[in-house]
């Protein structure tokens, strides 16, 4: 992951920052380079003002030559402390009568012929960007401004700075912008890889090694990311499937160890019995009685297969359903048939209550047999001696309600909440012949796929009641 999303991105981030700031700084460059020529030539023509007085006086014949090139040389000193500037003053044509560097003394009395000359005729400023310039051999940043005294054009002035000089402030401005640019660039890395790191690298790393801990069975570990923002979210959401993974797996390890309970005790019977027998312990004339209890056992341990066989094919929902029209008030009398022997055994009042012979609901036969069986052997199962089991059923809106009630003792708080999970039995001591605590989980689940609910109730005037509700048929 590390080399993944993180480097990912960290290589985006820093390309639309990097990209960002050299925009800026490109931008800011040349607008600094316009605003300071612009300067430049504001302050060229304030120089050109004097300049231009000088000549005058030279024009007006009140100054010597040599005089007008000290002057010039004052003034190009003086106005550009800076930048290194030579004036030179020309006539209409183009010769030089002075210039401010001596160095250019050669160059008084010759003609420095500018293309542009016709434009400085007429009145214009003329500026030359970056040209070399074959007099002065170098490249030069040029101003012409014509000189007019008494309305005529007597001549001109040109201002020469080295291009390289020009550029030197320049370049220092453009090294301050590129090198902040380029820390800023580098500071931003920085803080992007911090907050990355922690804010989600770390955080995802953090949920992807505690999900494959979870995958090699360490179904207790957690998430330990406590920020509030989506990271926080999906470490959250991801503890809750954690949570669920545990009870799963809790679930299952339960499940396995009751299934495992559960077939022991009966095998363990069927063993000593039949070991006795075998060895000669068991006296002959009891061997019939002792093969019964094998028998017994046995039964119930077919059960307890064909309970859980059940149970796991419904909850993988390999269950189909087989939905025809049913008399339910006639399977209930026929179930009922089916428990005489029990009910005689603990002679019991057993009351049906329809409101007519027939009522027809929808449903699987088999599975609805099965609900009605386990519901009646328990309420036959759990009532006392000589007490009553009441079976009702009525309809209301479209479906039809099932009541089982018995007069036997009420399911306690503690029992109440357990009832329906596989192998729960409230009196372990008193049912575990007879009972594998897996009649109402099926119940339930048969129930469930028929879109149907059972539900639980103590009655007031004592005894208890399961009510399940199934579609009326039309
Ligand atoms: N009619 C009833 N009256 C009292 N308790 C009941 C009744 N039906 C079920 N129970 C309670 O619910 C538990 C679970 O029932 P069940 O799943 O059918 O398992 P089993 O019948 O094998 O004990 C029973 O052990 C019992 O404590
Ligand atoms: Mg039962």
């Amino acid at each position: 992951m590390k080399n993944g999303l993180f480097s990912k991105m960290i290589a985006a981030f820093t390309i639309i920052i990097s990209l960002s700031f050299v925009i800026t700084s490109a931008f800011l460059s040349f607008w600094f380079q316009n605003y300071y020529l612009s300067q430049r030539r504001s302050q060229i023509v304030t120089e050109a003002q004097f300049v231009r007085n000088a000549a005058i006086q030279y024009f007006a014949g009140n100054i010597s030559q040599d005089r007008l090139n000290d002057t010039l040389e004052t003034l190009a000193e003086y106005l550009n402390p800076d930048i290194k500037a030579d004036m030179f003053i020309m006539d209409g044509y183009g010769y030089v009568y002075a210039t401010s560097n001596s160095e250019y003394y050669k160059l008084i009395g010759k003609q420095i012929v500018s293309k542009d000359i016709r434009d400085v005729r007429n009145g214009k400023m003329v500026e030359n960007t970056d040209v070399y310039n074959k007099i002065f051999g170098k490249a030069v940043h040029t101003y012409e401004i014509p000189i007019t005294y008494n309305g005529t054009f007597e001549g001109s002035i040109m201002i020469n700075t080295s291009v390289n000089d020009i550029r030197h402030p320049l370049r220092r401005v453009y090294i301050i912008i590129w090198i902040s640019a380029i820390f800023a660039i580098i500071a931003a890395c920085f803080v992007i890889y911090y907050f990355s790191q922690k804010i989600i690298i770390k955080p995802l790393w953090e949920i992807n090694s505690v999900a494959r801990k979870i995958a090699k069975g360490e179904v207790d570990k957690r998430v330990d990311v406590k920020s509030e923002d989506e990271i926080g979210e999906l470490a959250q959401s991801f503890n809750f499937m954690a949570d669920s993974l545990e009870k799963v797996e809790n679930n299952r390890r339960e499940f396995i160890s009751n299934v495992s309970h559960e077939i022991r005790s009966p095998i363990t019977s069927i063993k000593g019995f039949i070991g006795g027998i075998l060895d000669g312990i068991i006296p002959r004339d009891r061997e019939r009685y002792y093969l019964s209890l094998t028998y017994d056992e046995i039964n119930r341990l077919t059960r307890l297969v064909n309970d859980l066989l059940d149970l796991s094919s419904m909850e993988a929902g390999h269950l189909k359903l087989n939905i025809v029209k049913l008399n339910i008030n006639e399977m209930i009398k026929n179930t009922v048939i089916k428990f005489e022997t029990k009910i005689n055994e603990k002679k019991l009042k057993v009351d049906v209550c329809f409101n007519s012979d027939d009522l027809y609901v929808l449903g699987d036969e088999d599975r609805i047999n099965q609900v009605l069986t386990n519901l009646i052997d328990n309420a036959i199962k759990y009532v006392n001696d000589d007490g009553s089991v009441r079976i009702s059923t009525k309809e209301k809106s479209n479906k039809a309600y099932i009541s089982i009630y018995n007069n036997g003792p009420q399911i306690n708080e503690e029992d109440f909440k357990h009832i329906w999970d596989r192998f729960y039995k409230s009196d372990k001591s008193r049912t575990t012949k007879m009972s594998t605590g897996l009649g109402l989980p099926i119940v339930r689940s048969i129930l469930t796929q028929h879109g149907e609910d059972i539900h639980v109730e103590n009655k007031k005037e004592g005894g208890v009641e399961f009510t399940f509700s199934l579609k009326l048929s039309t």
